[in-house]
């Protein structure tokens, strides 16, 4: 909303004598760099490359430079000498934090299932891949130099040698850090794109996207002040609805601040105040996002658009997603599967149900893209469902009663057949009741008559 506090600027009536010599002798060296600074509003402001580079002796990460102490990491911590808020909203959040991923599951992938022929200790893929999005640790050597497989990096959770986590260029692209640039949704998609997670692709498809390319000249992105509803109302960006003003709310570095579920689980809750770094109850977080869709849309058409979007999360989480979290509880708890994660047919069923096709139906309906809900999603759910994990459910259960384990077997059997008599799969078991049959066959019938003439 408002620009960055003044109060820093005053020192800057000129650019410092350090600033001038870094730009004098890198102009002819880093031609492009120097352009891009010289477009930035940072040059306007006289910020120069001292004001960011700079560094004690100290610093973990100094080198010396032609008579300076310069860092050639420039952190969250730099970036707060002059934008203290931006640094403390965005520190708060679960962007700040995503380089704690080690332990998880996809990590496992990384490390060992596509990895184990290590560079410099790190295993490729995840130097990358994981890495690029989520953030390295990154380490100095001992000759002061950046160890080339944690760095270069600017991943949204980096941890930095300063202590601070994350990386601002993440999404303000150095060394112009144009304010038109981050507000479009091209600034989010280098990490929340693809299988697992394809909010890019699902803004495309909605309505607000193709408001958003039909309409980019009237989006008014480069004005400092950004409302939404009096600055512009084309259409909505990712910015737009996770961090920029309304008319009464202020730009928010802080990502999750408006959002109630998390869609990321294999079973999405709802989560709530303090828990797992959330301020607000998620009743309060519902209500800041609604404020912005009230710019464009009537409080009826969003609150009714929410009962959608709740409705397909509670669907899959109910039909879905318990049940199948129940199974493979039971498999491990049981001893049936080996302790090793993915060695098994059945364990990348279940990842491909609820890390990649399970997240896009979710996801799909929270940002109103119907391709995802139904072919990316849901369809593809069920058949995962129903054409494969049930039936290497009962594999693991048939060789299981092969060696001997018959109580396993029987357990497992008893807790199937309780999930399949279930009314919501009645229809698999072929045990749906009779006139609910006959309806459907009518309309069957009905359909094609429709397209027989
Ligand atoms: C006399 C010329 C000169 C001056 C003055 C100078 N630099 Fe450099 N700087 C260089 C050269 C040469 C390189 C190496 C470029 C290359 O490898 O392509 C470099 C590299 C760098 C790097 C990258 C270092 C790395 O290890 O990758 C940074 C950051 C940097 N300079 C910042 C600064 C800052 C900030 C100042 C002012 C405090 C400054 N420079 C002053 C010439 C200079
Ligand atoms: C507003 C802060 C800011 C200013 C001003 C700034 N830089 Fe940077 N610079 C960055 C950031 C952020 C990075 C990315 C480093 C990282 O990974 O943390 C960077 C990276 C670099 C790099 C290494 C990356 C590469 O592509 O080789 C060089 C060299 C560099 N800056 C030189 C300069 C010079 C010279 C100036 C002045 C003309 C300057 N910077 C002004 C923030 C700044
Ligand atoms: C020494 C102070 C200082 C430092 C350090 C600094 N900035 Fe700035 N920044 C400013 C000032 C002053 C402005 C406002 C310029 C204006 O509005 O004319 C600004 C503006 C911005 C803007 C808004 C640009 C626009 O078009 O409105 C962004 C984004 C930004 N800075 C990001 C960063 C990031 C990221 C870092 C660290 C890598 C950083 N700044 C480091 C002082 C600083
Ligand atoms: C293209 C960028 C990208 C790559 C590559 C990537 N991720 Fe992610 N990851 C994301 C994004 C974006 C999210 C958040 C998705 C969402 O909120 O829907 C995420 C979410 C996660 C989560 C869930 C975090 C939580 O709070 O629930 C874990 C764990 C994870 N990733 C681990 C990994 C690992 C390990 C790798 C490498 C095998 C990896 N990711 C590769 C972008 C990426
Ligand atoms: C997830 C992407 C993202 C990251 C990461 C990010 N920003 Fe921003 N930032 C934005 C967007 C988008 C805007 C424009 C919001 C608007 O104007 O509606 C913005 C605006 C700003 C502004 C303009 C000031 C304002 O409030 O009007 C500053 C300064 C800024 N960011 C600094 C930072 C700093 C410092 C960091 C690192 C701690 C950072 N940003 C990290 C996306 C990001
Ligand atoms: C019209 C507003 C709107 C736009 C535009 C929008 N989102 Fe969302 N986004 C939402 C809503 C609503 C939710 C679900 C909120 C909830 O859980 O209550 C959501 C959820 C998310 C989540 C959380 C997913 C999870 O796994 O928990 C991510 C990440 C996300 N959006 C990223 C993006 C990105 C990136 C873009 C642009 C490519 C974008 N959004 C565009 C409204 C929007
Ligand atoms: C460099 C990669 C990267 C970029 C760029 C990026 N994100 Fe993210 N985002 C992530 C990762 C990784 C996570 C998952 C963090 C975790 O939970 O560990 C995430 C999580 C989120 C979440 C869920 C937050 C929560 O509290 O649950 C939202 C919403 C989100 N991002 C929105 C955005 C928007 C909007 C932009 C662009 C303005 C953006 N992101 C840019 C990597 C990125
Ligand atoms: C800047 C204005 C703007 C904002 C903010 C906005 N929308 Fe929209 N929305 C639009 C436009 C434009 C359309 C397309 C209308 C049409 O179909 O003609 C649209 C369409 C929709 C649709 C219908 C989708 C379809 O395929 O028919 C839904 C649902 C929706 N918005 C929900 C929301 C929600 C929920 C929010 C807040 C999280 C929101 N919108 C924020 C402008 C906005």
């Amino acid at each position: 909303m408002a620009a960055p506090k003044a109060k820093n600027l005053k020192a800057f009536d000129v650019l410092s004598k350090e600033s001038q010599q870094c730009a004098a002798c890198h102009k002819d060296i880093n031609r492009g760099l120097f352009q891009q600074w010289g477009d930035s509003k940072h040059y306007g402001a006289n910020v120069g490359c001292y004001e960011c580079h700079g560094a004690k002796s100290t610093d973990p990460d100094a080198i010396k430079h032609y008579g300076f102490n310069v860092s050639v990491l420039v952190s969250p911590k730099d970036c707060a000498q002059c934008h203290e808020r931006e640094v403390k909203e965005f520190t708060a959040s679960h962007h700040a934090n995503a380089g704690r991923i080690l332990g998880s599951l996809d990590n496992m992938l990384a490390e060992v299932v596509e990895g184990k022929i290590m560079f410099n200790g790190q295993s490729p893929a995840a130097v990358s891949g994981c890495a690029q999005c989520h953030g390295s640790v990154v380490k100095v050597m001992e000759n002061g130099d950046l160890d080339p497989a944690t760095w270069p990096n600017s991943g949204i959770g980096r941890i930095n040698p300063d202590g601070s986590k994350g990386a601002c260029n993440a999404c303000h692209q150095r060394h112009k850090f144009s304010i038109v640039q981050a507000r479009r949704p091209e600034a989010c998609g280098k990490c929340h794109l693809g299988p697992d997670h394809p909010q890019k692709e699902i803004y495309e498809e909605s309505k607000h996207g193709i408001a958003f390319y039909g309409n980019v000249s009237d989006m008014n992105l480069d004005s400092s002040k950004w409302v939404v509803g009096e600055d512009y109302d084309a259409a909505p960006t990712c910015a737009t609805c996770h961090m920029s003003a309304t008319k009464d709310m202020p730009i928010t570095h802080d990502i999750g601040g408006r959002i109630s579920w998390t869609l990321r689980p294999p079973v999405s809750e709802k989560i709530d105040a303090k828990e797992r770094g959330r301020v607000k109850s998620w009743e309060d977080r519902r209500a800041d996002m609604k404020k912005v869709c009230v710019a464009c849309h009537t409080s009826t058409w969003t609150n009714d658009f929410y009962k959608q979007f709740d409705a397909v999360v509670n669907l899959y989480n109910d039909k879905f997603a318990k049940p199948g979290l129940s199974l493979m509880k039971f498999l491990k708890e049981e001893k049936l599967l080996s302790e090793t994660n993915f060695d098994e047919r059945i364990e990348w069923t279940w990842f491909l149900l609820w890390h990649h096709e399970g997240r896009r139906s979710r996801q799909g309906a929270a940002m109103m893209a119907p391709d995802y809900v139904q072919w990316h999603g849901l369809f593809e759910v069920a058949h995962r469902f129903y054409i494969e994990l049930i039936p290497e459910f009962e594999e693991v259960l048939h060789k299981a009663e092969l060696k001997g384990n018959k109580k396993a077997a029987e357990k497992g059997k008893k807790l199937l057949a309780e999930i399949l008599s279930r009314p919501e799969h009645a229809w698999f078991t072929g045990k749906e009741p009779e006139e609910v049959k006959r309806a459907r066959l009518k309309a069957q019938q009905e359909f094609k008559q429709r397209y027989a003439q």
